[in-house]
């Protein structure tokens, strides 16, 4: 049967979503879990890269919006909003593009990756910038989906969960099993929330007889989770994770400690390093999406974790396209030279 996206193959456990909901889908989810030879060999395990840039908004924010559109649209939403640092804007406008919905999103002024915010405007929603952070964005987003009826569809709404926990249960169809570790970024904790509950659910239902430790993995600049307590003003090049109040940071130190893993953070400079070592496996990610590779690197070269032998995935949760920037700005622009055969021979000889 041809794919026609996550809802349809995961129908039987997405058991929150009204019976006669039509799928508002653009066939989100599938995503390769590439190999990655080079990673693997340097750490003595098998490294998987769960590529979530590849669904159709570029990141695994599709997953998630998939469904709580569809529940949106069932429900009689007319409108929706969301507060975002990048990527769940982009897919908001998306699927709200798709389903006739109009869309609002609130981004920290400044702070998101051309790519995203391009997105978001490309698919027509209402872009508006906040002086402020993510977390103030994501405040007055709560608040006005109080007072109007415009559908919230941050990863607060329990349907965003929902479809991401989906990423679990294709970890599991591809491997037979649970992976022994699931390495991850961790932003507002939304992703992670939702992985564990996908494996849990799965392995209740008999799919997997083991569950995975769970690697959660912040920036230093913007560690609320590791530092056990609220950073006022988060800062990282990781702008995709650049929060200081994470919204399902309880669920998620719970989700993290009942798998017996871990939480930490990485520094600008290790994910800026990770995101160069996964680009030369061939996949190129956005600068947040290393961080759980990141993790994964620093704890085994510091012997601090025992992975010989074990099956390991790496979300990586974002396209490099969605943040140009993080490279261009970074390395000097590439060489010019005359159209001419002699200074291309000159170039290549030395
Ligand atoms: N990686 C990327 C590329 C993200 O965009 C995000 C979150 C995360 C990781 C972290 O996931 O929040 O569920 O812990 N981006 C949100 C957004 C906040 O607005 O696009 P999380």
């Amino acid at each position: 049967m041809p794919y026609s996206g996550l809802i349809t193959r995961y129908r039987d456990y997405l058991t929150h979503l009204p019976n006669n909901a039509i799928p508002v889908t653009l066939l989100e989810g599938n995503t390769p879990l590439i190999p990655a030879p080079r990673l693997s060999a340097e750490l003595g395990c098998d490294v998987r890269l769960k590529f979530e840039g590849l669904n159709p908004t570029g990141s695994f924010k599709d997953r998630g919006m998939t469904v709580a559109m569809t529940a949106a649209v069932a429900e009689g939403a007319t409108a929706c909003i969301c507060a975002s640092t990048g990527n769940t804007a982009a897919s908001a406008a998306a699927y709200a593009a798709r389903a006739g919905l109009a869309c609002y999103v609130l981004i920290p002024q400044g702070k998101v990756a051309a790519g995203k915010l391009a997105g978001a405007v490309a698919y027509g929603a209402t872009v508006i910038q906040v002086q402020g952070s993510f977390d103030d964005a994501l405040a007055m987003v709560r608040e006005i989906s109080q007072r109007r009826p415009i559908a919230l569809v941050n990863s607060i709404n329990p349907h965003r969960i929902e479809g991401q926990k989906t990423a679990a249960f294709e970890l599991v169809d591809a491997l037979g099993r649970a992976p022994d570790w699931l390495c991850l970024p961790v932003g507002n904790a939304g992703n992670i929330t939702a992985y564990w509950r996908g494996f849990v659910e799965y392995h209740l239902a008999g799919k997997t007889s083991a569950l995975p430790q769970l690697l959660g993995v912040q920036a230093e600049g913007a560690a609320p989770l590791v530092l056990g307590h609220a950073v006022e003003k988060p800062e990282t090049v990781a702008t995709a994770i650049r929060i200081g109040r994470p919204a399902r940071g309880k669920e998620a130190l719970q989700a993290v400690a009942e798998s017996s893993g871990r939480i930490l953070a990485v520094s600008d400079a290790e994910i800026l390093e990770m995101q160069k070592r996964l680009a030369a496996e061939g996949v190129w990610c956005e600068p947040a999406s290393a961080a759980g590779a990141a993790g994964l690197f620093r704890e085994v070269k510091a012997g601090r974790l025992d992975v010989r032998g074990k099956t390991i995935v790496c979300v990586i949760t974002g396209h490099g396209l969605k943040d140009p920037d993080a490279i261009t700005a970074r390395f000097p622009a590439p060489r010019a030279i005359p159209a001419t055969m002699s200074a291309l021979e000159r170039l290549i000889a030395e």
